[in-house]
C-alpha cells in the first residue's frame, strides 16, 4: 500500500536514526545561495496598503512589477487582515495538530486523494518522503468545501478557517488586480476570472528532525496555481527558493505573507513573470507550521483539449512540471483564456 507514516507520530518515537525513505542523498550537493545576512540579498517587500493609496500606488505598483519579474517571490506587509483573525486561526490550527492521531485521522485523506489530513501525494514505494504532515482544504468558493475534512475540534476551528480564507482571498484579489494592470490589457479578463476562482489552504506541519540536514520538509516544486500567499505561523523559518543556481533561505515575519507567482501566471504572460521553484527544510529544535493559500482560476474556465490551437500565432505553450508530484500537464494561453492540453 502507498500509505505512509504520520511524521508527527514518527518523530515522537524516533531515536537519532531516521528511516531511509526520508534521507535525501541530493542534499549533499546543496548550494545554499548565501544566508540572507551574509549575501545581503533578500526578497523584495511590497506594501499592500500603498498599492491602493493614490499617493503611493504608482510607485508601489512599479515595485511590484519589478518584484514579479526579477524574483517571482515577495514579502507582503500591511495586508490589512485583522490580527485577531490570524491569531485565532493559528491557535485553532495548532490545537488541531496537537490532538491525538486517532482524532485527527477522522479527517484523513481518502486513498489517492489530496484533500484532508495526511501527507503529500505518494505514487510509488520507492519515492522519497517529505518530513511533514499536512491538512489540505478547498475553501472557496463555498460550494467546493468538503466539510468531512474540516476539523470540528477545537469547536471554533471551521469558523476560524472560514474567516481567514475570506480575508486572504480579498488580499489575493487585490494583488491580482494590480498584477493584471502591470501585465497589460489582455489580463483584464484573467482578473475577472480570478475573482470567482478557487482557493485552497495547505497547512504544512514540520516536526523537528534529529538530522535536519539529511531530509526535506517539502520537495522542490513550483505552484501550479495563479498566486500563493504563504503564512508562517511562528518564527521558525524553512522556506528556500531557487535563485542564482542555489537555494536562498527566505525569512518573513508571522505578520507578513510570502507571495509567489504560480505556473498559470507564468504561462499566461508568456514567461515574463516566472513561477520559481522552492522547497522547505526542517530543523531539530521546534515544530514549524506554515499555511500556503493557493489561488487559482475556476475549473470551468479551463477548456480542452483543443490541440489545433497550439499552432496558432496567438498562443503559447509551456509545460507545468510539478516535480514533487511527478505529474505533467500543459496549458495554453489563447486569446487571453487558459486551456488545458491533454
Ligand atoms: C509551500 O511551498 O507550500 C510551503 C513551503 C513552506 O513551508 O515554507
Ligand atoms: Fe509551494
Amino acid at each position: 500500500s502507498l500509505k505512509v507514516d504520520n511524521v508527527q507520530a514518527l518523530a515522537k518515537k524516533l531515536g537519532s536514526e531516521i528511516p531511509v525513505r526520508y534521507v535525501r542523498p541530493e542534499r549533499k550537493e546543496d548550494i545554499v545561495a548565501g544566508d540572507e545576512e551574509v549575501s545581503g540579498e533578500s526578497i523584495p517587500i511590497i506594501d499592500f496598503g500603498k498599492l491602493f493609496d493614490s499617493e503611493y500606488s504608482d510607485e508601489e505598483a512599479a515595485k511590484l512589477h519589478w518584484a514579479c519579474e526579477d524574483w517571482g517571490f515577495f514579502q507582503l506587509i500591511n495586508h490589512g487582515i485583522p490580527q485577531d483573525i490570524i491569531s485565532k486561526f493559528r491557535e485553532d490550527i495548532e490545537e488541531f495538530f496537537n490532538l491525538p492521531l486517532e482524532v485527527k485521522e477522522r479527517f484523513a485523506q481518502l486513498p489517492g486523494q489530496i484533500e484532508g489530513y495526511g501527507q503529500s501525494f505518494v505514487q510509488s514505494e520507492e519515492q522519497k518522503l517529505d518530513w511533514g504532515d499536512m491538512l489540505f482544504l478547498a475553501t472557496l468558493p463555498p460550494s467546493f468545501k468538503q466539510l468531512r475534512f474540516w476539523p470540528t475540534n477545537p469547536s471554533s476551528c471551521r469558523k476560524s478557517i472560514d474567516e481567514y480564507a475570506v480575508e486572504l482571498k480579498r488580499v489575493a484579489d487585490g494583488l491580482l488586480k494590480i498584477i493584471s494592470k502591470n501585465l497589460g490589457d489582455e489580463f483584464e479578463n484573467v482578473y475577472e476570472m480570478f475573482k470567482g476562482g478557487m482557493q485552497s489552504l495547505r497547512v504544512n506541519y514540520y516536526p523537528p528532525c534529529p538530522s535536519p540536514e539529511k531530509v526535506l520538509g517539502l520537495s522542490p516544486h513550483s505552484d501550479a496555481v495563479v498566486l500563493t500567499l504563504l503564512l508562517q505561523m511562528n518564527e521558525m523559518h524553512g522556506l528556500q527558493i531557487k535563485r542564482n543556481g542555489g537555494w536562498l533561505p527566505v525569512k518573513a515575519s508571522p505578520r507578513a505573507f510570502i507571495v509567489n507567482i504560480g505556473d498559470i501566471i507564468e504561462i499566461l504572460c508568456n514567461g515574463k513573470y516566472k513561477s520559481i521553484e522552492h522547497r522547505a527544510v526542517v530543523n531539530n529544535e521546534k515544530v514549524r507550521i506554515s499555511v500556503a493559500g493557493f489561488h487559482t482560476l475556476n475549473i470551468d474556465d479551463f477548456v480542452g483539449p483543443i490541440t489545433e490551437i497550439v499552432k496558432g500565432d496567438n498562443c503559447f505553450i509551456r509545460a507545468c512540471h510539478l516535480k514533487s508530484m511527478q505529474s505533467r500537464s500543459s496549458l495554453v494561453n489563447w486569446k487571453g483564456r487558459a486551456y488545458w492540453i491533454a
